[in-house]
């Protein structure tokens, strides 16, 4: 018996740990996601602010001086090109659209690399919803330029002192604040959390692989051989995947984040040393110890820079859909230096996860046709970007 009208889990992974107090909102919310999804006023209202107001579709682009450099072909999925310039806008419309016809007039958020709070705030801003964002303190003073623009939007931010002071408090502090105020909507902001969450944000980012599909299908013909994402929360990579997990000749990679090495909290990679565990009301794998306490990270991105993986990464591991890698935070950076030099392109920290783990794979690659979802752009990231690449205080 569940009290769902949905599946809560992907194969052992997911369900729906959440507090008692919490339990009427989430049935609320999964009960409004249902009706909208068989409204076709809902569908419209939802296409239509994705392509005039967020700026859908996003192109494929061929990566033709890397891809000549790397001995392997690339297409790159645009996603840096959306309006606030990463993905988390496609989820942050959807739900924003949810809280409305839930009647909600506050939305609550966290944010780690800073993307998902300032496509809220923006969100919030056009639909005239109030708006509050938990985000870690050390990712507050890591992605100054999005805490401006969120405030400059008319959201408020909160700083989170807590823990470690990044992704893992911001959402402890968010859910925390949703049990006290549950007449707000929280407009979580990966494909993470109890269920619902993972299904409906996995469902507002999949226009990425449907348009991804047959963008490659019209220019490159035929279906990519490997399809390459970094996963945080996982919502860019699910957005990706779900439309190549039927084909079953695709390669599905999620790169996370391999940090400064594989001891413990030095990374945020979950497939090396991560264990089943339960956070932040889902079941998946966690970076944990073995009294179950959640371990520390490190990533030079904010944005994936969290314990524990969307319950669907989990299950696609656990069949051996899908594979999952790590890059480093120096591959990371060759990835940023490459794109940048060589196509123009500034990448997110995030997404340049997967161009550096590409990079280091390319005698494996070579010949193949790869299309990796470019998350979001760099901008955000400059003030470590540019120590680090030697370009730190020259005229
Ligand atoms: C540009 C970008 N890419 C990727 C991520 C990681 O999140 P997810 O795994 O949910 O896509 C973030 C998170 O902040 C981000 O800002």
């Amino acid at each position: 018996m569940s009290t769902f009208q949905l599946p809560t889990r992907f194969g052992p992974f997911g369900g729906c740990y959440a507090p008692e107090t919490l339990m009427a909102n989430l049935v609320e919310l999964e009960a409004a996601f249902v009706a909208a999804g068989e409204d076709p006023a809902f569908e419209a209202r939802f296409a239509q602010l994705l392509g005039e107001f967020a700026g859908r579709p996003t192109p494929l682009f061929e990566a033709r001086r890397l891809s000549e450099e790397l001995g392997v072909e690339l297409w790159l999925k645009r996603e840096d090109l959306l309006h606030t310039g990463a993905h988390k806008l496609n989820n942050a419309i959807g739900q924003a659209l949810l809280a409305q016809r839930m009647g909600k007039t506050r939305i609550l958020a966290e944010t780690g690399a800073g993307q998902h709070g300032v496509a809220t705030a923006t969100v919030c801003a056009l639909l005239g919803l109030e708006c509050v964002v938990y985000m870690g303190a050390l990712d507050v003073e890591r992605q100054r330029p999005n805490v401006e623009r969120m405030r400059l939007l008319g959201a408020r931010v909160v700083p989170v002192e807590s823990g470690q002071r990044t992704l893992k408090d911001a959402v402890n502090e968010a859910m925390r604040a949703w049990v006290g105020d549950p007449e707000a909507h929280y407009l979580l902001g990966s494909a993470l959390g109890p269920h619902p969450f993972p299904t409906i944000v996995g469902s507002c980012h999949e226009v990425i692989g449907a348009e991804a599909k047959a963008q490659w299908r019209a220019r490159a013909g035929g279906v990519p051989d490997a399809v390459v994402a970094c996963v945080g929360g996982g919502s860019n990579a699910i957005g990706l995947f779900r439309k190549f997990v039927p084909d079953a000749e695709v390669e599905l990679v999620g790169v996370e984040a391999g940090g400064l090495g594989d001891g413990p909290g030095q990374h945020a990679a979950r497939w090396v040393g991560g264990r089943e565990g339960i956070l932040h009301g889902c079941r998946t794998l966690v970076l944990a110890d073995d009294d179950g306490q959640v371990e520390g990270t490190h990533s030079i991105s904010a944005g994936l820079d969290y314990p524990a993986v969307g319950p669907e990464h989990a299950h696609l591991a656990a069949t051996g859909r899908a594979t999952y890698e790590r890059a480093s935070d120096d591959e990371a950076l060759e990835g940023f230096r490459l794109l940048a030099c060589m196509e123009g392109i500034l990448p997110a920290l995030e997404s340049s996860h997967a161009l550096g783990w590409v990079v280091r794979e390319r005698e494996r690659l070579a010949g193949r046709r790869v299309l990796i979802g470019l998350s979001g752009r760099g901008d955000k990231d400059l003030a470590s970007v540019l120590p680090r690449l030697g370009h730190g205080g020259e005229a």
